[in-house]
């Protein structure tokens, strides 16, 4: 059965089949009017959302199928303590396809273990949101015409910005990417991001503190917004919220080509009188969700109809070590009673398979 948990666990072949299937969409909607009838699509979704949750939503109707399952999780079983194994085990029983998003990170891998149906992972925690990257792979594709020889630049929340991460590992699988990281201390990119993505692929990365010094640089300027809910301290949340707002003045020395992405919702980070620059393409970026997860919904029930072999990757048992804990206090090891699997390194330290926190 193949599942979408993170970026990786579809080769850039098959994203490109992907973005191809959703350019096919674009072209003729009609062609794919009845390519899911009589299947069910079930969004479990235990965190807040409006564009994946609905987009989800609505491209399984354009494509003649229908919809079950919960936006908030204290309305269901859930709220009785039921685990995500075993809602995912239930859920199997009235739908052919699962999206789930929760703050747990590694929560949508642990349903993959149990589930017979494929699971996507619609956003779990600060970790991944693989169908937020491919919405972003086909904006760039539409929008630049090209997913290498690119400089991108990533500014705003980069520790906690689960959609940064994602892309990041996606677009690394490209030639000719640069990458450069606008943010403060704080907010810096995960390490192991960087090490284990950027510097082993060849990405060459850059930290910089402004937005200024390299707008001049940059193909894509990929905002985001600090992610308030993350946060443990309040206190430095209000010092962090306002570090990097987009205003046209700001955009002086952008290139005319250059786009302007963010995957929504933006609180301030990017002022309203941008939205009417010809390179703010993040209302653009939206559309572009729906029809990109349209051709992954379609995709992978024809995998899983297939009975594709391929497996999901780090389902070995060979990773399990329950004498271990993983050190992430937000990660779903520590919460629901699974085994605990962790990979080593190549400079040996030990990583958890769910949310990928080195072990301390
Ligand atoms: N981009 C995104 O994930 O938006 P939602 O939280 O509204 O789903």
């Amino acid at each position: 059965m193949r599942h979408l948990i993170d970026t990786t666990d579809i080769s850039v072949a098959e994203v490109d089949q992907i973005l191809e299937t959703a350019l096919d969409i674009i072209a003729d909607r009609k062609k794919y009017s009845e390519a899911c009838k009589g299947k069910k699509l079930a969004t479990l979704f235990y965190e807040p959302s409006t564009r994946t949750r609905l987009s989800f939503t609505s491209a399984m109707m354009e494509l003649g199928g229908n919809v079950l399952g919960f936006s908030d999780a204290a309305s269901s079983s859930v709220s009785k303590g039921e685990t995500v194994a075993d809602t995912v085990r239930v859920i199997g029983c009235f739908a052919d396809i699962i999206a789930m998003r929760h703050s747990k990170e590694g929560a949508p891998m642990v349903a993959s273990h149990y589930s017979d149906v494929p699971i996507i992972n619609a956003g779990d925690g600060s970790h991944a949101h693989p169908t937020q990257t491919l919405t972003d792979l086909l904006t760039i594709r539409r929008e630049k015409g090209r997913l290498n020889n690119l400089t991108i630049g990533f500014c705003g929340d980069l520790k906690f910005g689960r959609t940064v991460h994602s892309l990041i590992k996606a677009l690394s699988r490209y030639t000719g990417i640069n990458v450069i990281l606008i943010a403060p201390e704080e907010l810096r990119l995960p390490s192991y991001i960087r090490r284990e993505v950027c510097d082993k692929n060849h990405v060459p990365t850059r930290e910089v503190e402004t937005m200024e010094e390299v707008m001049g640089e940059l193909d894509i300027l990929y905002m985001t917004r600090v992610q308030k809910e993350r946060f443990l301290d309040e206190e430095e949340f209000e010092r962090l919220k306002d570090s990097f707002i987009l205003n046209p003045e700001r955009l002086r020395n952008a290139k005319n080509d250059m786009i302007i992405l963010h995957p929504l919702p933006r609180v301030n980070e990017i002022t309203r009188a941008v939205d009417n620059d010809p390179r703010a393409a993040y209302f653009r970026q939206v559309e572009n969700g729906k029809f990109v997860r349209m051709a992954l919904i379609y995709t992978l029930l024809k995998w899983a109809e297939e009975r594709s072999e391929t497996p999901t990757p780090r389902l070995d048992r060979s990773l399990v070590n329950n004498d271990i804990r993983c050190s992430n206090r937000q990660c779903i090891s520590n919460s629901e009673d699974v085994d605990h699997l962790f990979r080593e390194t190549k400079n040996g330290d030990l990583r958890c398979v769910y949310c990928e926190a080195r072990v301390k």
